[in-house]
């Protein structure tokens, strides 16, 4: 089986070292398994589905003798192996997940949401019985399964975290975590020249879900899935969802999608990019490699824009923060409108970063409100017009929604910016220096009710040196709350500068 390793190797004659390594280790996992053949050429989407769909022989899971509980649910404790990654370049190469499978004490079996929480339950150093029902990832998973009386489960260390990617010269390799890792994949990705799909981590993350749905598909005997994560882990709910049938609607928050338009648009807001961003920024993965051929391949694999199609039919619910650290808070003009129906949109105020925790369980009516509708939310319609004003519809059949406009200005005149806290800089010219950066005032948005007659056109007046950044939010009785996108006033962008602002800021 040895023929398939000169296409690999001739595809990336001048790669870095630890590229080599990562061939070789794929080389002998491959001598072992055979049926490892995607390894060799694949492209797009098909280097993600065949990934996923490649038995390792690692699957296994059990239930532990843990239960936990609060009032109207009961928890049960699981331990699983998803998958085996890259033995030999990574450790560890195995990735133990716990997953806690929480059963509302009334409960609808019809499905199941399954939540990919930002938390290390099942890595080397956090042992899946320390998790309790007081873990705030567990609490949002349970208000929604009280709530909306249906099954949730929570599943931790998506990507198994404290992965150390061996590169010459680094003994010990640095055990890595969250966008240490997902940069390192990325980076990794970028010196193969693309050769190597499999190092990029939105793989086995996916592969990870999918093999959560096995387990639970075989305990609670459901085939039917909503997947619900933030950030890079809202991005995965659009990549398993890709690649799995059993995935009726995702619930995606804080991650746009067509990331190349989205970073450009940045750039031009910002006039660089958002010091959240550093780990990627520090190994060129923004700005112009992605315009590169193997920048293209790269999004072709993980980004969800390239592939809308397979999509096409579940029921989609994204949140958006509205001070996003990472992205602009009219992010969505890249990409909302190319979104295959039904989809839903909510952009919660003076929200930062939204990463999990408490911040996903005071989410926790609208997500219920989601499932308890059979993944069916009110239509809301809106365009932006030439200059900026937001034209909105809301359907008027049944209860009329409370109708409020949310706006906030910008920082100052200079940058189109609404984020709580920016770069480290000499003068912080909206707020004050801390040792995290600069802390912004005034940034804060606020809220106006509007009349509830179904139809709007709002622009609302620009506050003189600042931009204006709005929206419309529609709340029913019972839960459900949407919104429209956000639109910034005046429509010109302060930068135009494209390869010449690739700064932290
Ligand atoms: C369980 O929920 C259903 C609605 O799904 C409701 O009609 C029923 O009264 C509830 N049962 C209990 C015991 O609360
Ligand atoms: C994963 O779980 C298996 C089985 O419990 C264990 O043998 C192995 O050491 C674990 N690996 C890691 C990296 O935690
Ligand atoms: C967990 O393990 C990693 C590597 O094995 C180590 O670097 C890290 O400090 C540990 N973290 C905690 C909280 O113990
Ligand atoms: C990306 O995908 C598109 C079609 O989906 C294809 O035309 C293009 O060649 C691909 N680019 C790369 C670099 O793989
Ligand atoms: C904008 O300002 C004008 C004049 O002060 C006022 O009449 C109007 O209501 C304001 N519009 C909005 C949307 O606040």
């Amino acid at each position: 089986m040895r023929w398939w390793l000169l296409p690999l190797v001739a595809a990336c004659p001048d790669c870095p070292a630890h590229v080599e390594l990562l061939q070789r280790s794929l080389t002998l996992r491959k001598a072992s398994a055979p049926s490892l053949s995607f390894l060799e050429k694949c492209s797009g989407w098909d280097c993600l589905k065949e990934y996923v769909s490649t038995d390792d022989g690692a699957f296994d899971w059990h239930v532990t003798a843990k239960v936990i509980s609060g009032p109207g649910w009961k928890g049960s404790v699981l331990e699983m192996t998803s998958q085996r990654w890259l033995p030999n370049f990574v450790t560890p190469d195995t990735w133990n997940h716990t997953l806690v499978v929480i059963t509302p004490s009334n409960v609808t079996q019809d499905l199941c949401l399954l939540y990919a929480a930002l938390g290390y339950y099942g890595s080397v150093n956090a042992s899946s019985t320390s998790v309790s029902s007081s873990d705030e990832d567990v609490r949002a998973a349970a208000d929604i399964a009280v709530a909306a009386r249906r099954h949730t489960a929570v599943l931790f260390n998506v990507p198994a975290e404290y992965l150390a990617l061996k590169k010459p010269g680094q003994v010990p390799p640095q055990p890595l975590v969250e966008d240490g890792s997902l940069s390192a994949s990325w980076a990794s990705f970028k010196d193969s020249h693309g050769a190597l799909a499999p190092i990029l981590l939105e793989l086995p993350m996916a592969k990870a879900a999918i093999k959560a749905m096995d387990v639970i598909g075989q305990f609670l005997k459901i085939q039917s899935f909503v997947l619900m994560g933030t950030s890079k882990r809202g991005n995965l709910c659009w990549n398993t969802a890709s690649v799995d049938s059993r995935v009726r609607g995702i619930v995606s928050i804080a991650r746009p999608l067509n990331l190349r338009a989205v970073l450009h648009r940045t750039q031009k807001e910002l006039g660089g990019f958002p010091v959240a961003a550093k780990p990627y920024f520090e190994k060129g993965l923004l700005g112009n490699y992605l315009d590169s051929a193997t920048g293209q391949s790269f999004l072709n694999i993980t980004d969800p824009y390239f592939y809308f199609p397979r999509v096409s039919s579940i029921s989609k619910f994204v949140i958006n923060a509205g001070n996003d650290d990472f992205f602009v808070p009219d992010n969505t003009k890249e990409w909302w409108q190319a979104v295959p129906g039904p989809k839903w949109m909510l952009t919660v105020p003076n929200s930062k970063h939204i990463v999990g925790g408490a911040q996903v369980r005071e989410l926790a009516p609208m997500i219920s409100a989601f499932l308890q509708a059979d993944l069916q939310l009110p239509t809301v319609t809106w365009s932006v017009e030439e200059d900026g004003a937001i034209v909105a519809r809301a359907a008027r059949d049944g209860v009329k929604p409370q109708v409020r406009l949310w706006q906030a200005d910008s920082c100052d005149s200079h940058r189109m910016d609404f984020r709580f806290v920016s770069a480290k800089a000499e003068v912080c010219p909206c707020g004050h220096a801390t040792s995290e950066g600069c802390e912004n005032q005034g940034v804060e948005w606020r809220s106006t009710h509007l009349s509830s007659d179904g139809a709007w056109r709002v622009r609302p007046n620009v506050t003189e040196g600042h931009w204006t950044a709005f929206f419309l939010s529609f709340q029913w009785p019972g839960g459900a709350k949407l919104s429209t996108e956000v639109s910034v006033v005046p429509t010109q962008l302060p930068f135009h500068c494209y390869a010449s602002c690739e700064g932290i800021v």
